[in-house]
């Protein structure tokens, strides 16, 4: 059996099993739109919460922010976006697809050659990638608004409230998880690049003077995030982007790539942004976006912003290409000695238990939803009375559930339970006191093998 790691193996799984659908498939399908399913919104949840909790909780000099995805036109303009948010694009005239022209071998290019059909290639033009839309009752372009391509914007616009209401002094950070939009003209590989994402983003406000040494604190923190997120860390690497990649607003700038089953592509950003968008947000609004620092004379300023730019949609990809395993686990030769199983942090797994009862009959099933009900304060559960129990393992497998509990007629006697490890296929007997701390104590201590 073929055991590499592929993005069809990941997109059928991701479908088969209710993480990730097609938008509108029933219509053929919306090109970069995904639909998260019932595992796919708790694995999204749980990556946004434990993002939130590294960034709010473990950080005193961080608040959090829902600022609105539509926001004054100004502010897109203030930010460089209009002029600057471009990918270069061309079009051929003969098979009507449409090329990012830095993504087309240059020679091709060079010659207006199309790399698909051979066909002639249009000039190359800039390409906006905001997604405007009209507000208010006349369509006539007098109500223009864009879909945020970024969530740092409303952060920025609303740094001086932040400062005002919750008395923040510098240095401090804010944080926000948010849907983001850009017209992305290649939308291949599943949901690595769509139209409409999520991003979890920290605009950290600094003291000019001080910007690159939280730049360094700032790539040190990112990077042991993954770690505590269970990723394996052979899995990632560092990329600085060089002066031609450098975003209009950065002075320095780099990437966490992970190895995605197409090779090592962009996980998230962190980036040096200076003061370059208060800056221009002082300039374009009007308004004193200075800091005064009232333990140090009064001294003002316009504070450099270091800032951590993950996408959420894409961690959850991350998570599933790292945690995805088809495992040999026995060697009868039928297919059952095959099993494929999402090693998932018990921290992010959908279902952290799920009870099963060995059979239906002889109170088993009603002893099985007991236990349930008593564990479903503390952790997500899944019950399973369906097939064989070994089947029931492996449905549980392939969802990343860390903990199964097996309900059987020793249950009735002695009022212990089977619990079955997810990564060892282990299993030991608990006494049903103790179920509660065991898994919690297994969460605390896991590491994956
Ligand atoms: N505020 C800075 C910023 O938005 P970016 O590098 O353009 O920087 C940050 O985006 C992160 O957002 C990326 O590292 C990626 O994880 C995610 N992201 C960007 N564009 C995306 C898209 N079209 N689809 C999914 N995720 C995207």
């Amino acid at each position: 059996m073929d055991t590499s790691v592929t993005m069809e193996k990941i997109v059928s799984l991701a479908k088969r099993r209710g993480f990730v659908f097609q938008s509108s498939e029933i219509y053929g399908g919306q090109a970069g739109a995904w639909d998260y399913g019932p595992m796919g919104v708790e694995l999204k949840n749980r990556i946004a919460r434990f993002w939130w909790k590294e960034m709010t909780q473990l950080h005193d000099d961080i608040v959090g922010l829902d600022a609105a995805i539509l926001m004054h036109p100004k502010v897109w303009e203030a930010s460089g976006h209009v002029e600057n948010f471009t990918d270069p694009l061309v079009d051929c005239k003969k098979c009507k697809q449409r090329f990012r022209a830095d993504q087309i071998d240059p020679a091709k290019l060079a010659k207006k050659e199309c790399p698909e059909c051979g066909g002639e290639l249009t000039d190359t033009r800039k390409f906006n990638l905001m997604f405007k839309t009209n507000i208010g009752p006349v369509d006539d372009g007098s109500g223009l608004i864009y879909l945020r391509p970024e969530t740092a914007q409303g952060i920025y616009v609303n740094y001086k409230n932040i400062i005002q209401s919750n008395r923040m002094k510098i240095p401090f950070g804010i944080a926000q998880v948010g849907k983001a939009f850009r017209n992305e003209i290649v939308t291949k590989n599943f949901i690595f690049r769509t139209c409409e994402f999520e991003q979890m983003e920290m605009q950290f406000f600094v003291h000019p003077g001080e910007d690159v040494k939280w730049f360094d604190y700032w790539r040190e923190q990112r990077w042991a995030y993954y770690q505590k997120l269970g990723i394996r860390m052979n899995k990632l690497r560092w990329h600085q982007h060089g002066p031609d990649e450098l975003a209009h607003y950065a002075k320095d700038a780099y990437d966490i790539e992970y190895e995605f089953p197409m090779g090592f592509k962009e996980l998230e950003g962190v980036h040096n942004r200076t003061n370059f968008d208060l800056t221009r947000h002082q300039q374009f609004s009007g308004r004193d976006l200075q800091y005064i620092d009232q333990e140090n004379g009064n001294e003002r300023y316009i504070p450099f912003i270091i800032e951590t730019s993950a996408g959420l949609t894409r961690q959850l990809l991350m998570a599933l290409c790292d945690a995805y395993e088809d495992q040999k686990v026995a060697d009868k030769g039928t297919d059952d000695d095959w099993r494929t199983v999402l090693h998932f942090h018990p921290t992010l797994a959908p279902i952290t238990v799920a009870v099963l009862p060995l059979m239906k009959k002889d109170g088993l099933a009603e002893l099985a939803q007991d236990i349930r009900g008593e564990l479903k304060e503390e952790f997500a559960t899944d019950y399973d009375q369906g097939g064989a129990i070994g089947r029931r393992y492996r449905r549980q497998d392939e969802v990343g559930t860390p903990f199964c509990i097996t309900v059987d007629y020793q249950t009735k006697e002695d009022n212990s339970v089977t619990l079955r490890f997810r990564d060892s296929m282990e299993q030991i007997r608990v006494p049903r006191t103790e179920l509660e701390s065991t898994i919690k104590k297994a969460i605390k201590n896991y590491k994956r093998a």
